[in-house]
């Protein structure tokens, strides 16, 4: 029913809808007159009308996954995104933004209120809701608003997903992530097990016919693999697939680098790609399988994979031949753009995992004068580059005592083959990280790259009790307040 009901996806200004009503190929009518929405709160239509005139609504939540100045890029993907889906008549009612606000006032910010996404790109930032911010940037909150569960919300606009069973649904992530994980400012993390439950209850409420999802993480692909299903009306594409990282763009000393007042990174790859083409193309026009394609070239490096990763597609492939507006909205400064390309190349790029040291020693190279200031961000980036050898030492230090000294480094980053979720217990994943961090101090945003590690234990059958006496053997003693679950959050 989905591919032949063209009128439920159609854009066509009510006059030509008349004309067009009667095709013959389809059979079915364009209902002419239309009841105003229940609530009967429909604003004024908006200039490019992509309002629900065909009864569809679109609807967004647009989710920025981190804090602090050297993760400036997340949030800047977020409020471009926001910029092209209003500029694409998308109402503010219907699009949901998570970001933890905590970059346009930032003291380390060059341009006080503004947030740019590009090295000559326009502020993004001005115009962007504030419906979830700092402490309500939460997991539980993120299920509840694509829920439409006002309800379970807590704090914030109480801004929620409230669609209806013909509207199209676009949710865009972007931060950090892990094997099965993806960050969030607030802990405890997304993980995979119950991010697919909720969009499966959201499917089982029939408040939507078609959803689209892109993810920008590291092994974003980890998230869908094996486990969201084909028959759920969503389609994804992810930054990359289960087992690599993703790559920060615009960063400070490469190719394409932000202006000199910049420490940090302005965009990622995948991101400011679907972005910049969404921006330079006739959206009534381009297909979601051509932006899945445009994106993937360049996202891979032109498919070298020098810095670059797989950008991967999952669920529902069988709506891909849909124009991109379905979903995006349609800017009609667009409308005779002949799909321009203005690409830059993005040589040089820097991936999630490092981008914060870059970001640390920048600032660091920078400072003149200020001596103390100058320590204060050295044992910073020292204290930052000790946890990290701490996480990795201690996890493989983990892995020998629960697989054994010859197997454990294998065992503990043996990845299963394509097509298979990650682990198949997600409470014993998350147990076991929670045993683990209790002992050893937060994964923070680095340390997510060790979840596959968790879930192989999991696999494998190692108990609680297994994994809290190795992990105290490790870590027993490790006393570093800052990194302490009780101060920062368990991330499980
Ligand atoms: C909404 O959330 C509340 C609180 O978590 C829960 O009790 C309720 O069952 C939810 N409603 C629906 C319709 O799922």
């Amino acid at each position: 029913m989905p591919a032949s009901a063209w009128w439920v996806c159609g854009f066509l200004p009510l006059l030509a809808a008349a004309a067009a009503a009667a095709d013959p190929a389809k059979g079915s009518w364009e209902p002419l007159i239309r009841l105003p929405t229940e609530k009967g709160d429909t604003p004024a239509p908006a200039p490019a009308a992509a309002a629900a005139e065909d009864g569809v609504t679109k609807w967004a939540v647009l989710v920025a996954g981190s804090s602090g100045y050297g993760n400036y890029r997340h949030q800047a993907d977020v409020c471009h995104a926001y910029q092209i889906l209003r500029k694409g008549g998308l109402k503010e009612e219907n699009i949901v933004v998570f970001m933890y606000d905590d970059i346009a006032k930032n003291d380390l910010n060059p341009r006080p209120g503004v947030i740019i996404n590009h090295p000559k790109g326009e502020d993004v930032y001005a115009g962007v809701p504030k419906d979830y911010t700092g402490k309500q940037v939460t997991a539980e909150n993120f299920f509840a608003v694509l829920l439409g569960n006002k309800t379970a919300v807590t704090g914030g606009s109480r801004k929620v997903i409230n669609s209806k069973s013909k509207d199209h649904i676009f949710i865009y992530y972007a931060d950090h992530g892990g094997p099965g994980v993806l960050g969030m400012p607030n802990r405890p993390y997304i993980y995979a097990g119950d991010f697919i439950k909720v969009l499966r209850e959201k499917h089982a409420s029939k408040s939507y016919s078609k959803m689209i999802i892109y993810v920008e993480a590291c092994e974003s692909g980890s998230i869908f693999e094996g486990l969201l299903p084909e028959d759920l009306n969503i389609y994804v594409t992810t930054a990359s697939n289960a087992v690599e990282n993703s790559w920060g763009a615009y960063c400070p000393g490469m190719k394409s680098s932000p202006p000199a007042e910049y420490d940090t990174c302005l965009g990622d790859i995948y991101s400011v790609s679907w972005m910049e083409d969404s921006e330079t193309h006739n959206l009534k026009k381009e297909t979601l399988k051509q932006q899945y394609e445009v994106v993937k070239t360049r996202t891979s490096k032109s498919m070298e994979f020098d810095k670059g990763s797989h950008v991967m597609e999952y669920g529902d492939k069988t709506f891909k031949d849909e124009k991109l507006f379905l979903y995006q909205g349609f800017d009609p400064a667009n409308s005779n753009v002949a799909n321009r390309l203005l690409l830059p190349d993005l040589e040089g790029a820097i991936n999630q995992r490092d981008a914060d040291v870059l970001f640390m020693w920048k600032r660091y190279e920078k400072l003149n004068g200020g001596l103390e200031e100058k320590q204060r961000v050295l044992r910073e980036i020292k204290e930052t580059v000790v946890h990290r050898k701490h996480l990795d030492s201690s996890i493989d230090f983990i892995g020998k005592l629960v697989f054994g000294f010859e197997n454990g480094p294998s065992m503990i980053e043996a990845a299963r083959s394509s097509g298979q979720p990650l682990v198949d217990d997600w409470d014993c994943l998350k147990r076991t990280v929670r045993v683990f961090e209790s002992q050893c101090g937060s994964l923070t945003q680095y340390g997510m790259k060790h979840m596959r590690a968790f879930a192989n234990m999991c696999n494998n059958g190692i108990s609680e009790a297994e994994m809290r006496e190795a992990s105290i053997s490790a870590c027993g003693g490790y006393g570093s307040a800052k990194w302490s679950p009780l101060a920062v959050g368990h991330s499980a």
